[in-house]
């Protein structure tokens, strides 16, 4: 690893694509932001433990500054055994020691806002690990205690007390109860190192209030809320039934476990603490349910401000579906005075590009499970959607959530050994369902160093060869490539952002989307053949340039390409 040269972070002055003059003091800037999630352990690795770190994290600044992203979002990087790629948190205010110390994390939000570039923290609170001082003290305690209180424990059923308290199921497969031997069950809706915590317990609502200072104080700009709609639960004896997962949760705040009305409470109280600083910090919810019109109450102003809409990353590849997402997206957070967000790949889901690659219909999870052997995959398809959805994404008023590598057109890494999975879903599943490991594989930066410059030892997840071809250093100045394709995108974006709302015009051919706000148009071709567009061109997905493109009186769109133009 050649690039921990924190004085090539401290001096920043023009990154040859905008001038950084600090930070936008805009306290409102998270409305409308890029915001670039990193996965820690898979970014960059500046010890040579084959883990990335905030060191790691730290060398690749300018290279996110260079991006233009407005904010980076940092999965966990607390302390944690790793049975759920950090979402399992022995202490959520200090940092995981093979990941660096309070002290590195201080330096990398220095340097960051020292580029213009916010931070943002993952803030997990439905549960914690199992090896959490207070899961430890709960175990060790007598059921009724105070320590079993801060968790849900429930005496098992059935006559001997061998069955489960309910049917209850966890979203990595499995019953969502764990049996500790003396008769009680205690409830994870995740993994069974994740024990869910009891907000009921005030002791629970204070300590994350406690958290969110830290960090705040720490001149953290903002949180990303882990599972934001199942805090509040229905803890009520007898238990209710609920043996779906939230993906057919009725949509009237009466489940047992999701999306309740009392979990709007919570949130209320966190935007008070959020207040007391200047600026505000923002915080954005993950609520992964089919997304309705409740999932957007979490983004009131006087709640998080904002929450992630998935629609857009579960639309299929199409005008009706895309803009259908986009209207109702619009309309409904418009309508309760929250920001919209746009995703379309994270660390949970396959990457986008291989999404858009893979023929209509394909059963993805039948897909990795097979290593992506069973359907090929169009290489050339998925990157000329990845380009186009790209470029509609960030016409869209609000924020867009960037997954590290998806700059670099990055496919997703199918066929990784069983024997180096680390998913909890492929063993909670039976190995039926190889989990997400695919999309976390450490990022190649350079072709031709060891590990793809990822660091200087063996990465935790193998790196396919082919990964050399998209590797940031292979994509540098090459105008044809995805990453600049992004560069030059925000860059663009940042001058071209109007208040306007969107509107959307007609094409004569209703495979075209074409949208504005203001006088900055943006065209998507699905269609199969080319159209002709009036305008004076800014940029396109072709990857033929703007100057192949071009026409006397604006440009051609060919299939499955987007234009921004003005006029
Ligand atoms: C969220 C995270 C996911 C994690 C789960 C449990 O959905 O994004 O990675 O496994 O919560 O914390």
């Amino acid at each position: 690893m050649t690039a921990l040269l924190p004085s090539a972070v401290a001096a920043p002055a023009t990154t040859g694509r905008r001038t950084v003059s600090g930070m936008d003091p805009d306290p409102g800037w998270w409305r409308d932001a890029v915001v670039y999630q990193i996965y820690p352990r898979s970014f960059a690795d500046g010890d040579g433990d084959g883990i990335g770190d905030l060191l790691g994290i730290r060398s690749r600044l300018p290279y996110l500054a260079d991006l233009g992203v407005d904010a980076v979002w940092l999965s966990p990087f607390y302390p944690s055994p790793l049975a759920d790629g950090g979402y399992d948190v022995v202490d959520h205010r200090d940092v995981d020691p093979r990941l660096g110390t309070l002290d590195e994390f201080d330096d990398l939000v220095a340097d960051a806002h020292a580029l213009g570039v916010r931070v943002i923290v993952d803030v997990v609170p439905n549960h914690t690990s199992d090896r959490h001082p207070w899961f430890l003290e709960a175990l060790a305690s007598p059921r009724g205690s105070r320590a079993r209180g801060r968790y849900v424990f429930r005496d098992g059923t059935g006559p001997d007390g061998a069955q489960p308290p309910s049917d209850w199921r966890s979203h990595f497969g499995g019953s969502a109860w764990q049996p500790v031997g003396d008769g009680q069950w205690y409830l994870h809706l995740f993994a069974r190192e994740q024990p869910d915590l009891n907000w009921d317990q005030d002791e629970v609502r204070e300590d994350f209030l406690t958290t969110l200072r830290f960090w705040a104080d720490r001149g953290v700009d903002g949180f990303r809320v882990d599972v934001a709609h199942a805090l509040a639960k229905d803890l009520r004896h007898p238990l209710r039934s609920q043996p779906h997962l939230d993906t057919r949760l009725p949509l009237d705040g009466s489940d047992p476990l999701y999306d309740r009305e009392e979990v709007h409470e919570i949130y209320r109280s966190w935007r008070q603490v959020l207040d007391e600083y200047d600026p505000p910090r923002m915080a954005v919810g993950e609520t992964w349910t089919p997304t309705n019109p409740r999932t957007y109450l979490y983004s009131r102003p006087d709640e998080l401000g904002q929450v992630f809409d998935f629609s857009l990353l579960k639309a299929q590849w199409g005008a009706a579906s895309f803009r259908d997402v986009v209207t109702r997206s619009l309309a409904e957070q418009l309508a309760v005075g929250g920001a919209p967000t746009w995703v379309l790949s994270s660390h949970d889901v396959p990457r986008h590009a291989t999404r858009y690659g893979l023929p209509p219909g394909t059963d993805l999870d039948a897909w990795l499970a097979g290593d992506g052997r069973a359907v090929p995959l169009d290489a050339e398809v998925a990157a000329r959607r990845a380009r186009a959805a790209t470029l509609l994404m960030l016409a869209l008023p609000g924020s867009a959530y960037l997954y590290q590598g998806e700059e670099l057109g990055l496919l997703e890494v199918a066929d990784l050994p069983a024997d180096r999975l680390q998913d909890p879903v492929y063993e909670r599943t039976g190995h039926a369902l190889k989990g997400r490991d695919g999309c976390r594989v450490p990022i190649p930066w350079t072709a031709h160093e060891r590990a793809f410059g990822f660091g200087d030892g063996e990465p935790w997840l193998p790196q396919p060869e082919w990964f050399a071809d998209f590797a940031a250093s292979t994509q540098e100045g090459r105008a044809d490539s995805s990453l600049e394709l992004y560069r030059r995108a925000i860059a663009q974006r940042r001058t071209l952002r109007r208040p306007d709302p969107v509107r959307w015009l007609d094409q004569v051919d209703p495979e075209v989307l074409h949208l504005a706000r203001g006088d900055w148009h943006c065209v998507v071709s699905f269609a199969d053949r080319d159209h002709e567009v009036d305008g004076e061109l800014l940029l396109t997905s072709d990857r033929a340039g703007e100057q192949d493109v071009r026409t006397a009186d604006g440009f051609v769109l060919r299939p499955e390409t987007a234009a921004w133009f003005r006029r």
